[in-house]
């Protein structure tokens, strides 16, 4: 016996997601979930799961018969991104609790009206921006909080590969492109990285590798109101990568080029450093370049290991919690609704002043 009070999902979508993740995922949560209806027009995909997950769960090719299914406390959405506000909200309606994959909406609209659902519904709507739960993502944010960078300025975030990809993810008409399917992660880790409102975003969106008619090739740049600047890029058509975090500080730097391990170079800071003044006159002839005091470095490569020891699949134990427990849960709708409002903005690629 687990000693948790397992929560009854209906997964909607058998694909990679519902299929490949949350099937997966679940099953790490000590029997905190357990899987007892599946939806999917194509209702082999649901036999499939049954086969992998030996149980029999309901299968249901409509939404709807999945909404009276009187079991069914928690609905799982993970089928493709334009449904996901529209089932979001007629879960709610039938009074079951709603996860929903990113994105959570493709219009700022879309998102409103999910906001307005859950405010009608408090405490129901749960949103999978799952990797606000990942090591290196919180072992950076840890090393942020702890001052030994200094005052951090600029963060540059990259998520770099080629695929010629095929799949409805690069059609427009289907929520495809790179704002929709990396952008939510990416962009919402920007938000919380910034550490302060907006002040200004520009963007660029270019088609590169994928055969679709949606972006593949995302730039973006944050300015936030407190000075600090991330800029953001996420690729599916850079042959070559850059390193998926760096991070500068006035008194140090840290890259992770994997998300294995961190790279930091930073004053020791226990060093307090001179006053100096900037002086108009020439050095003596002889003078070198650079630093009039001897800087002490601290130069050191770990691995990463946040002391949360959180990783991306933990938002299911988070979920329960909230549901089970009344736990308040890490990500609020606010949050994710002001993921989709710069996602709508970061696609017209354009610049805003934030208002
Ligand atoms: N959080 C993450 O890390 C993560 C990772 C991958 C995908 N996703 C998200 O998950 C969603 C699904 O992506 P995917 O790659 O699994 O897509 P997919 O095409 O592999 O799977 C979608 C499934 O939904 C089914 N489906 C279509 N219409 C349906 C309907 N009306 N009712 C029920 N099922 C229906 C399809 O038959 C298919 O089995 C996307 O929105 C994507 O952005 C999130």
């Amino acid at each position: 016996m687990s000693g948790f009070k397992p929560i009854k999902i209906g997964l909607v979508g058998i694909g990679r997601a519902g299929y490949g993740m949350h099937l997966s995922e679940v099953g790490k949560t000590e029997g905190r979930f357990e899987f007892v209806a599946l939806c999917d027009p194509e209702t082999s995909r649901c036999e499939e799961f049954n086969k992998r997950y030996k149980r029999s769960c309901r299968i249901y090719s409509d939404y709807e018969e999945l909404l009276n299914d009187a079991e069914v406390e928690l609905i799982s959405l993970a089928l493709r991104s334009p449904e996901h506000a529209d089932y979001a909200i007629r879960g709610l309606e039938a009074g079951k609790y709603v996860f929903v994959e990113k994105p959570i909406a493709v219009s700022y609209e879309q998102a409103l009206a999910m906001k307005a659902a859950s405010e009608k519904y408090p405490g129901k709507l749960f949103l999978r921006h799952n990797r606000r739960f990942e090591p290196c993502y919180n072992h950076i944010r840890e090393i942020m909080a702890s001052g030994i960078l200094g005052n951090v300025y600029q963060i540059r975030l990259r998520r770099h590969n080629y695929q010629r990809r095929d799949d409805w993810q690069t059609l427009i008409e289907c929520g495809g492109g790179m704002s929709n399917n990396w952008g939510p992660h990416i962009i919402d880790h920007s938000l919380r990285l910034l550490e302060s409102p907006v002040k200004k975003v520009w963007s660029r969106l270019r088609k590169v590798a994928a055969v679709g008619d949606a972006e593949d090739h995302l730039t973006v740049i944050f300015e936030g109101e407190n000075g600090r600047m991330i800029d953001m890029e996420i690729s599916g058509g850079a042959a070559l990568g850059e390193p998926v975090y760096r991070i500068y500080g006035d008194r140090g730097a840290l890259v992770s080029q994997d998300e294995s391990e961190l790279q930091l170079r930073y004053i020791n800071p226990e060093q307090k450093l001179m006053d100096i003044k900037a002086k108009k006159e020439s050095p003596p002839i002889t003078a070198s370049f650079g630093n009039p005091e001897k800087l002490e470095w601290i130069e050191k490569t770990i691995p990463v290991a946040p002391s949360c020891g959180c990783e991306a699949w933990h938002i299911w134990n988070h979920l329960y919690d909230a549901i089970r427990n009344g736990v308040p849960f890490p990500i609020t709708i606010d949050e994710g609704v002001e993921v989709v409002k710069y996602t709508a903005m970061i696609k017209q690629g354009t610049e805003f002043e934030n208002r």
